[in-house]
């Protein structure tokens, strides 16, 4: 499909996909988006499609040009959803130029494992295709620290990848000709929240700003609808979604669960002696508030996580809410764990090996054996004074 003067969307469509890598759901399944751009001269391709997807692909690039005259492929990102058929493209066309930024291309040496002609773009460098020149924009770590935007001088296009994109499979892939657009939005905050969250400050917002200034008149992603219409409420909700909390002061969280209430009275505890110097959050994970739980973590300067243990281990909730939890998402932040048991009490060491883990400062933590005494909770007080301490 001609999408705007000889810029042809060749992407695949996979409206079947539940889950992508592994760990985020997609509802509306999603779409591996490519475009092929023509000059008088040259032949550009932008992306690729994911392994599994190259009959298809190289059917949608044939119906306009054939394969092997085309000269060069853009690579704004390298996650293999992007770049895993490159080694099938290059024995059908072993001269393909393929243009990336300097991690981009060390990132594709390292997926195929093959030589391969390529060229390395810095920010402002160009391609000329005969009456049409692309310009290279590096945005690094939208997610990967590959990322580059691809913008087209002729048609005013911005080529983003994953950035501004979304789980979502749609046809004609014109936002514009989309029926349920607060559903698509639905999608991109998911697609947001799953991939992007965790570069929000500074990158996203350097992301922002590159977009904005260059000011394009279509945004074509790598995933979802291409942004013929709806650019400016997708930049306001990347906006709303990277802004930094407003805050004032410093706080605490403690995120914690109880079988008997003996972890309660150690949390209750912390909370009791913390709150006489910042504001705490306290929250007892239940299965409706784990999203709650993530926030105040986020919003939080020191974070104490308490469980019980259980048949040697943490329990269940707290040690997925762990998992769900990287070090970008506690960056800076002061933690230690809490948790009372009955015969062997691992629960803290074992989160306390995941805080360090997770790169946090951890403080050690406090352990008492079933209903904590007057000298475990005193041991409970210190942790507090600890966390007052390294916060102040
Ligand atoms: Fe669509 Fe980060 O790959």
């Amino acid at each position: 499909m001609e999408l705007k003067h000889q810029i042809y969307s060749v992407g695949v469509q996979n409206p079947e996909l539940e889950v992508f890598d592994i760990i985020m759901k997609t509802p509306r399944g999603t779409s591996y988006n490519s475009y092929l751009i023509k000059g008088s001269e040259k032949t550009a391709l932008v992306e690729t499609a994911k392994e599994g997807f190259l009959e298809q692909y190289l059917k949608n690039i044939e119906a306009i040009v054939p394969f092997e005259t085309v000269d060069y492929l853009i690579i704004n990102h390298t996650e293999p959803d992007h770049v895993g058929i490159i080694p099938e493209l290059l024995k059908r066309n072993s001269k393909l130029q393929i243009i990336g930024t300097s991690s981009a291309i060390t990132f594709i040496a390292q997926v195929i494992n093959q030589p391969f002609n390529s060229r390395v773009v810095k920010k402002g460098d160009t391609l000329d295709l005969g009456g049409r020149e692309l310009s290279f924009y590096p945005a690094p770590n939208l997610h990967w620290p590959d990322t580059m935007f691809t913008f087209d001088s002729l048609s005013k296009a911005l080529f983003t990848c994953d950035f501004l994109g979304a789980h979502h499979s749609f046809e004609p892939l014109l936002f514009s000709k989309m029926e349920d657009k607060a559903d698509y939005f639905k999608s991109a905050e998911k697609y947001y929240m799953d991939i992007m969250s965790p570069f929000a400050q500074p990158f996203v917002v350097n992301g922002i700003k590159q977009v904005r200034e260059l000011n394009p008149s279509v945004v074509y992603p790598g995933h979802g609808a291409a942004l013929d219409t709806g650019l400016e409420d997708m930049l306001k909700l990347y906006e709303r979604l990277s802004a930094k909390p407003e805050k004032q002061g410093k706080s605490v969280a403690i995120v914690y669960v109880s079988a008997y209430g003996f972890t309660r009275k150690l949390a209750k505890t912390l909370e009791e002696e913390i709150k006489k110097s910042f504001p705490v959050a306290l929250i007892e994970l239940d299965e409706h508030n784990k999203a709650q739980a993530y926030e105040a973590i986020a919003e939080a300067d020191g974070v104490l996580f308490g469980s019980p243990t259980f048949l040697g281990d943490t329990l269940q909730p707290i040690g997925e809410l762990m998992a769900g939890l990287h070090p970008f998402s506690l960056k800076g932040k002061v933690c230690a764990a809490f948790g009372s048991y009955g015969w062997s009490g691992e629960a803290v060491g074992n989160m306390t090996e995941r805080l360090q883990q997770l790169k946090t400062k951890t403080l050690e933590g406090v352990r008492a054996r079933m209903r904590p005494s007057e000298e475990e909770l005193a041991l409970t007080r210190e942790l507090a004074a600890e966390m007052v301490d390294a916060l102040k």
